[in-house]
């Protein structure tokens, strides 16, 4: 490599206008900026204000006028309908040019908001680029979640079409998709114009007439639409993600500092070439599959993959690999808790031995903290760099890794490595004050955050504020609490709210405190999240009835397990109750939920000074026994 990492490191902080500028040049614009960074109106900062581009041309037709045109842009292999195909770069664009054509047909133009509710098919990832080729805001919803969580975003998001699909397939399970999506619609109050469905062969959806149009028969008779130039700072997508109450935050990414900042990415970060084969294992309802299934890939020229099936299951716990060798993919993309779960049934990842490896250079983790015992496994197994690297919704790409593409260092058990140029990460005292090495800390991220961050908050700048930059004025408060070593290494221990993460989905506990209190026999809940072996956390609730409920305690715990699949979705997880007498609080009435954390995790725990009622806190550990809890884990 010819250039350091501490080189670079330093320049982006020192002179972030000139480190971007030049990073900028690898994007094709329509018009250059006026200035790289507007920070007028600070602390809302705005990258490359007064430049154009339009991000679908910079992922699809730029490729194909340079003449790549016949080369793969998008692999999708799908195990669970023993499906295969390959999309080249022309026949990418020409599909996303003609549903482009059926969405601007239908009145939307740019700056409209577009749903898309799908699930790991190609046409997801074409729903996404054909809004962002006529300037239209994309706003996928993730398949697991129940159409109360579908119906918030629709009235936040208030989309002028929907793009969704008959089914998805969770294994060997069909889900009807359509049934969610007109049970949301009915629920919200705003109402979208249309609804485009892909009807697959599992299942036929039942259509609407005058409102839901098929997507097949509409796309054949379409208009391929061209490229809409809008402005760097125009959005290209909203983002839904749990914050601490049951109001998801709406994300914002815009268009041009999101396509400089993910091309950075795909060169320094992971190290991948145009041409060749990358693959995120997420899914496209969630940040990394807008960046890295999407967005990264096709922006870089490379080829992106499609899985629509599990890591284990779907047929074997050596799905992995199969495509690894099958697909020649040079980096998977992934998170630990998929490595778990294959590791659970193949201890000794015997699967691999079935499968040429050597096109695989590197391993990229992410989603939830990489446990060292999985680290270690995968190392061992994989023979490859295992690159685990921090990072949030809210910054749409990589806060701290070991950037493989700039200098690769020595790895360090249970960190993601070292702050990724354009992030100055800081580790704060409840003043604001910076911790010594070694001590833990809020984590901040002094402004302003490099491009490709989000913004604001989709029509909340209010919120935005609030939840983001109060604390601790001049900095992006980031949720997460961790430290860093002396040699910079920094450490992600949990978050400092109530957001958990099970199985790399990132949730809202309060959100489900909420669903669980709107109960009819439910006085007061609450939610935490227990350590777990393969999930890393499950959430756990507690609830006390209302005086006089006479209900039997176990027909309530089923009926509130039922309503938290219902109202958010069975991607909560939600399997574990109890119903309790009353809830361990201080003097001031806060649940002591870190407290009951710690009970449920065996590890020692403090009783705050202020509460002496050693009979609510018996009642919980009976409980928690009764749970199985504590389990060594
Ligand atoms: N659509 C509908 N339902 C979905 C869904 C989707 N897209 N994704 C998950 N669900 C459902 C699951 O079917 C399951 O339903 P069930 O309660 O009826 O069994 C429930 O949501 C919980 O899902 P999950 O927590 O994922 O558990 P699982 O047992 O199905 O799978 C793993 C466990 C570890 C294999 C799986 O969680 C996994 O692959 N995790 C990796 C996550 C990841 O890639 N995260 C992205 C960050 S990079
Ligand atoms: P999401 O917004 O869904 O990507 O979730 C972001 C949160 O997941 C972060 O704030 C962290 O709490 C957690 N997270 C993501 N990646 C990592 C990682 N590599 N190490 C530790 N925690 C992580």
């Amino acid at each position: 490599m010819t250039q350091s990492y501490q080189e670079l490191y330093d320049r982006s902080l020192s002179n972030p206008e000139e480190f971007w500028a030049e990073a900028a040049e690898t994007v094709q614009w329509d018009k250059k900026w006026d200035a790289v960074l507007d920070d007028s109106k600070a602390p809302i900062y705005r990258w490359f204000q007064g430049a154009k581009l339009n991000t679908c041309y910079n992922a699809l037709d730029v490729h194909i006028e340079n003449g790549h045109g016949d080369q793969a842009a998008l692999i999708y292999d799908s195990p669970v309908t023993e499906t295969k195909r390959t999309y080249s770069y022309s026949e990418l664009r020409d599909e996303v040019a003609k549903l482009a054509g059926v969405l601007t047909g239908l009145g939307v133009t740019k700056g409209d908001r577009v749903l898309i509710y799908m699930p790991m098919i190609p046409q997801g990832v074409m729903a996404m680029l054909a809004c962002a080729r006529i300037g239209a805001v994309h706003s996928v919803v993730f398949g697991g979640f129940a159409a109360n969580e579908l119906a918030t975003r629709i009235n936040d998001a208030k989309p002028k079409a929907i793009l969704s699909t008959s089914c998805g397939i969770e294994g060997s399970r069909i889900i009807k998709y359509k049934p969610l999506l007109d049970g949301a619609i009915e629920l919200s109050d705003h109402k979208p114009a249309n609804t485009v469905i892909f009807q697959r062969p599992q299942v036929e959806a039942e259509m609407q007439e005058g409102r839901d149009i098929d997507w097949a028969s509409a796309v054949e008779t379409a208009e391929p639409a061209a490229c809409v130039s809008v402005e760097a700072t125009d959005p290209l997508y909203i983002l839904y993600t749990s914050g601490t109450t049951g109001q998801p935050k709406g994300v914002v990414r815009d268009n041009g500092g999101h396509a400089v900042a993910l091309k950075w990415t795909m060169k320094y970060l992971y190290n991948i070439q145009p041409g060749e084969v990358f693959w995120a294992a997420s899914d496209i309802g969630w940040v990394v599959g807008h960046s890295y299934i999407c967005y990264g890939p096709l922006l870089n020229g490379s080829t992106t993959l499609i899985f629509e099936g599990k890591p284990i299951g779907t047929p074997d716990p050596g799905a992995f690999w199969r495509i690894i060798s099958e697909h020649k993919v040079a980096s998977l993309f992934t998170a630990p808790t998929a490595l778990r779960a294959i590791r659970k049934e193949d201890p000794d990842c015997d699967y691999i031995k079935k499968y040429d490896m050597s096109c695989m250079r590197a391993l990229f983790l992410a989603g939830e903290r990489c446990d060292p015992d999985t680290l270690f496994w995968a190392q061992d197994k994989l023979q490859v760099p295992v690159v685990d690297h921090w990072w949030q919704t809210e910054t749409g790409w990589a806060i701290a890794a070991n950037c493989l593409g700039l200098e690769e260092f020595p790895v360090k058990p249970g960190s993601p490595t070292k702050a990724v140029p354009g992030y100055n990460v800081q580790f704060l005292d409840e003043a604001g004050q910076q911790v010594p090495n070694g001590d833990m800390g809020a984590i901040a991220i002094k402004l302003p955050l490099p491009p490709g961050t989000f913004p604001t908050l989709w029509q909340n700048d209010e919120r935005f504020f609030s939840s983001y930059l109060e604390t601790f004025p001049g900095y992006y408060e980031t949720g997460d609490a961790g430290y860093q070593d002396e040699e910079g290494y920094v450490y992600i221990m949990g978050r400092t709210d109530d957001v958990i993460n099970v199985a790399g989905h990132r949730l809202s506990t309060g959100a489900m405190e909420e669903a669980i209190a709107s109960h009819p026999d439910v006085a007061e809940c609450a939610v935490i999240g227990v350590a777990d072996k393969l999930k890393g956390q499950s959430p756990m609730g507690f609830a006390v009835l209302q005086s006089g409920a006479n209900r039997d305690d176990e027909e309530v715990v089923k009926e509130i397990v039922a309503l938290i699949r219902e109202k958010i979705g069975p991607v909560a997880a939600f399997r574990m109750a109890t119903i309790v007498k009353r809830l361990p609080k201080t003097r001031s009435g806060k649940i002591l939920r870190g407290t009951m954390r710690s009970m449920a995790d065996g590890v020692e725990h403090k009783v705050p000074a202020t509460i002496d009622d050693s009979a609510t806190l018996g009642e919980i550990a009976e409980n928690l026994k009764t749970l199985g809890y504590p389990k060594s884990v």
